[in-house]
């Protein structure tokens, strides 16, 4: 059932994605968006889509939240990618952006994606003005210098830090760089709902860190034709992960008490929640 959610999922994303970007000027800056929001496994869509059903919410009312979290979540991929950041050629199976044309049109199209998301958060579905104005101000905070940005930043200054991160450093870094967005993806439901987001936030601090633990996992012994990247690439850069810290099985250890963790917050939820709770398990079981 979660396989066949998921998919779902991903056509309704996907097309929307492509709709909004479609009503740009043509331009070789919109095709390179058009090309940056193909594929990916729209996790963090799902995450919106499946919470706001938690509250009652239908799938196309939540709709353009989820499409501007996967749309400002494609952003920071492309910038992630660029040769001043990862240095990658390769995502979502094809070469990145900057690889397929240059790098001033992945600057530019990730800029365009990030202010896209905004506009989508202000589609009228989403309901009365004060909470879509909550929505602006959540994924702002959870994409900018105190979330994604942030943590992208730590992630940048670990490779050149004269004393390798400890644990609690490796966490802060990891809740901005991914934990954030997933945060706001899990509480995006209720805000549109008008209820209280709060009882998403365990559930959602432990799923994203889990994870980014996956990620970092797979960077170490996935398989690159099912990932679509490059891997071994974290310990080649000195990146600080939960994996060069813990090893992997100490990771792996980790993964698993975490998604217990998020699997156990959704106790008030009762049965409901099942789809959330096979997402978390998917989180540390995907293969890409
Ligand atoms: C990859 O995210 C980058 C991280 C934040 C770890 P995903 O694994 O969700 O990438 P897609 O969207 O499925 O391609
Ligand atoms: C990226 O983390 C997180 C972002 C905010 C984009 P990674 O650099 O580990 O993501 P991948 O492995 O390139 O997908
Ligand atoms: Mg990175
Ligand atoms: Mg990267
Ligand atoms: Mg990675």
């Amino acid at each position: 059932m979660f396989n066949e959610r998921l998919a779902r999922v991903q056509g309704i994303v996907q097309t929307a994605l492509d709709a909004q970007v479609a009503s740009y000027p043509p331009s070789q800056l919109r095709d390179a968006m058009h090309y940056a929001v193909q594929g990916g496994k729209r996790l963090r869509g799902f995450l919106v889509l499946e919470t706001a059903a938690l509250f009652d919410i239908p799938t196309q009312q939540a709709l353009p939240a989820a499409t501007a979290v996967e749309a400002l979540h494609a952003y920071s991929l492309v910038h992630d990618d660029m040769p001043c950041m990862d240095n990658d050629d390769l995502r979502r199976g094809m070469p990145t952006v900057h690889v397929q044309w240059d790098e001033a049109t992945a600057t530019l199209a990730g800029d365009a994606l990030h202010t896209m998301a905004f506009e989508l958060l202000s589609h009228a579905e989403l309901g009365a003005p004060e909470r879509r104005i909550a929505l602006v101000a959540g994924l702002a905070h959870a994409s900018g210098a105190a979330g994604m940005v942030y943590g992208q930043a730590l992630d940048i200054a670990a490779e050149t830090a004269r004393t390798p991160f400890n644990i609690a450093q490796i966490i802060q870094m990891q809740n901005g760089k991914t934990g954030a967005l997933i945060g706001f993806a899990a509480e995006a439901g209720a805000v549109i709902a008008g209820e209280d987001p709060r009882g998403m936030r365990r559930y959602a601090a432990a799923l994203g860190l889990a994870f980014q633990i996956a990620d970092d996992i797979l960077d170490v012994e996935g398989d690159e034709a099912q990932t679509g990247k490059r891997l071994n690439k974290d310990a080649q850069a000195g990146k600080a992960t939960f994996v060069s810290l813990l090893g992997l099985e100490g990771a792996k250890n980790r993964a698993a008490e975490l998604v217990a963790e998020a699997e156990a917050a959704l106790a008030p939820y009762g049965p409901k929640a099942d789809i959330l709770r096979e997402l978390a398990q998917f989180t540390i079981a995907r293969k890409h």
